[in-house]
């Protein structure tokens, strides 16, 4: 693991592929960044809050990538993820309404992504893993997986 971001991501959400472990890590530290903004401005940041979905939408776009270069359905987890960016997107518009909570936001983003990654990506995980150890065998299949972070 290389990122020094790795510290915001506990080890209990650990998958084991590194691309989406890094990513995992920097999305709860760019969640905690806002958090942390918010507080200090006193008010919502919606400059990093876009940001952040940005981050989030480009994340979805590395676990689609990987499941689609091992051969795995995707269907499934890419539907939760459309689910969980369309209502992070409501979230966000709503922001701009008066009475607007940032820090449910915030929660509600940070439940998201633990109950998610325990959900669907431990399993994309283990199946990342099952077709790299079947294609090159365990010895190399981390490094497999380490090379599909330029595919
Ligand atoms: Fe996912």
């Amino acid at each position: 693991m290389r990122s020094s971001s790795l510290s915001y991501l506990p080890s209990t959400l650990v998958i084991d592929v590194p691309e989406i472990d890094e990513q995992h890590a920097g999305l709860f530290e760019q969640l905690e960044t806002f958090k942390v903004s918010c507080i200090d401005h006193n008010a919502y940041q919606a400059d990093e809050a876009e940001a952040l979905f940005a981050t989030l939408e480009a994340h979805c776009r590395t676990e689609e990538r990987l499941a689609r270069q091992s051969g795995l359905d995707f269907s499934g987890h890419g539907e939760k993820h459309r689910l969980m960016l369309r209502g992070i997107r409501k979230m966000l518009n709503d922001m701009e309404k008066p009475g607007a909570d940032v820090f449910s936001l915030i929660r509600y983003v940070d439940y998201w992504f633990e109950r998610h990654i325990q959900e669907e990506d431990r399993n994309l995980g283990i199946n990342l893993r099952q077709v790299a150890f079947a294609e090159v065998g365990e010895q190399f299949a981390d490094e497999l997986l380490e090379q599909r972070v330029s595919g």
